[in-house]
């Protein structure tokens, strides 16, 4: 049984409540109530093109108007964040840590009101939301420290007297296209990285998330501004295919970073890559969790429990397959529906709900075929499959977490192979780990993946050669919730792109090789004699 424990707010005590709420924290965050917004900041504000709505997943309404840029104001933002590249390469990298620096304590102090924004506006539940602007935070951490260690190389030459640095230098403005599901998140490891090392940033937010992107812009304006740095190294630009065909075309635009869909991120790449741009690629992930009979039970029911349900099945990360060894599969499926019974859906911002909206009523549609070519092609249902009908939820996005066991485990079956954004998990009984790695391989996306075992042999298996292809590979630990020091991405259709930590910022670079002539001679490499 799902229980309702709260009530969403603006349906049962009327849009008003939810108003006085959203004013909230919109005021905390110096964002005008009521008026329209300009959606583009440059070092100024502005913004006269089309309109974007915000609107809360939870209850339908309409939580501000944006006007994005003009096909003038987005030609003038993309100038103004090449000069701010002019200067910020100009100033040395620890001073820029140290902008980072106060951009984290400025994103911290209002950690908890930005988190409580991206629940109202994404719909993700609050302690998501709070986690999802600490990752911001730890991000700026990290790139402080980077900040004094973006090391080159020294190599050894080959000829006497000579040397040979590997030098990295600022690569220029940075386009950072991000998703609505981690509205805040994405654009900070970007954002955080390529300040370290010198570039300015373009941000397009996701057209249906324009208030997170102009609450943050508003933080770190305020910090680029006290210390006379100018606006334009973070410039929002919000708006619709217009904004991110400018971003992907412009030569002015080195390096472009795009989280979204397959589809979108095949155009992106392939428009980039014909002029020579860079990409970062942070696409659709497909993720399997695969569990052995020697399990802890206690620790994985739970992870695969946060993992297909958390954030109503909207991460990149999300589990979406679930693997289970025929020996313990009643067991393991029996306590996990035990858990789906339990779930408090309702309104994300109260505290105790698990389940909030799905972030669009198109969103809603693509759950809804879903279910429905699983009940055709003859699937069992464990749990879920529909719409909550309550007359609570009727307004907001919400659907039901759904369990199901597809009548083949066959990977190429497109109820295997597709991606749906939506918790669904389905479930496939395997007999041997190599079938179940097998199968972990088999889709096109590999982002992220996990076993449980208590078997040091299946682990070894698992992260070497012959095991997971995905570009996270967890042992005991779920699909989703990964933390910012390791570089985060995934490989095949997910684009092979890293961000974040590990050797993430090298991207953010160009790198130079210097052969440096100390002597009184210019011998040739390799021994080539040239002499007349
Ligand atoms: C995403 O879903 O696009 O690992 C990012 C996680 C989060 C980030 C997800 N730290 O689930």
């Amino acid at each position: 049984m799902i229980l309702l424990r709260h009530p969403v707010c603006g349906t049962l005590r009327g849009a008003r409540s939810l108003s006085t709420r959203a004013s909230a924290i919109l005021s905390s965050l110096d964002i005008p109530v009521g008026a329209e917004l300009p959606g583009v900041y440059d070092g100024q504000w502005s913004g006269s093109g089309e309109v974007l709505e915000s609107v809360c997943p939870a209850t339908g309404e309409v939580l501000a108007r944006v006007r994005s840029a003009t096909p003038d104001e987005l030609h003038e933002a993309l100038g103004k964040s090449k000069e701010a590249y002019l200067h910020l390469r100009t100033v040395p990298a620890p001073k820029r840590g140290e902008l980072l620096r106060q951009i984290r304590e400025a994103l911290s102090a209002k950690r908890d009101v930005l988190g409580a924004l991206v629940t109202l506006e994404m719909g993700k539940i609050k302690t998501e939301g709070i986690g999802e602007v600490q990752e911001f935070v730890d991000i700026c951490d990290y790139a402080v420290g980077l900040s004094r260690m973006m090391n080159g190389r020294v190599v050894a030459s080959e000829r006497p007297g000579h040397t040979i640095l590997e030098v990295p230098n600022p690569i220029g403005v940075v386009g950072v296209l991000t998703a609505f599901n981690f509205p805040v998140a994405v654009y900070g490891w970007n954002f955080a990285l390529s300040v370290a090392a010198g570039n300015a940033n373009v941000w397009k937010p996701s057209p249906s998330t324009p208030l997170c992107s102009i609450a943050v812009t508003k933080i770190i304006a305020g910090v680029l501004e006290k210390n006379g740095l100018p606006g334009a190294v973070s410039t929002l630009i919000t708006g619709g295919k217009n904004v991110g065909e400018a971003i992907v075309e412009s030569r002015d635009i080195p390096l472009v970073s795009f989280t979204g869909s397959e589809a979108v991120g095949r155009v992106v790449g392939k428009a980039v890559q014909s002029r020579f741009g860079k990409s970062i690629l942070e696409l659709g992930g497909n993720n399997a969790s695969i569990i052995m009979p020697d399990a802890d039970m206690q620790l994985a029911v739970p992870a695969v429990f946060f993992g297909a349900i958390g954030t109503a099945g909207q991460r990149c990360t999300s589990t979406r397959r679930l693997y289970l060894h025929r020996a313990i599969a009643p067991k393991f499926l029996d306590a996990l529906q035990k858990l789906y019974a339990t779930i408090n859906v309702g309104d994300p911002l109260v505290d105790g709900t698990l389940l909030g909206p799905l972030h669009t009523r198109a969103a809603v549609g693509i759950y809804s075929d879903a279910v429905q070519r699983l009940r055709q092609s003859g699937a069992e249902i464990l749990t879920g499959g529909k719409t909550y009908d309550h007359a609570a939820l009727s307004q907001g996005n919400f659907v039901q977490p759904t369990i199901s066991i597809p009548k083949t485990a066959d990977p190429a079956d497109k109820i295997w192979s597709t991606e749906t954004f939506a918790p669904i998990l389905n479930v496939g009984l395997f007999d041997e780990l190599e079938q179940a790695i097998e199968w972990n391989n088999a889709v096109p996306q590999g982002l992220s993946s996990s076993l449980w075992t208590r078997d040091i042999r299946n682990l070894g298996k698992w992260i070497g050669p012959e095991g997971s292809d995905a570009g996270i590979v967890n042992v005991n630990v779920g699909t989703s919730g990964a933390e910012i020091g390791a570089a985060f991405g995934g490989n095949k259709s997910t684009g092979w792109g890293r961000e974040s930590g590990g050797d993430a910022w090298k991207q953010y670079v160009r790198w130079s090789a210097c052969t440096v002539n100390f002597s009184d001679a210019a011998p040739l490499a390799q021994g080539v004699d040239f002499s007349t």
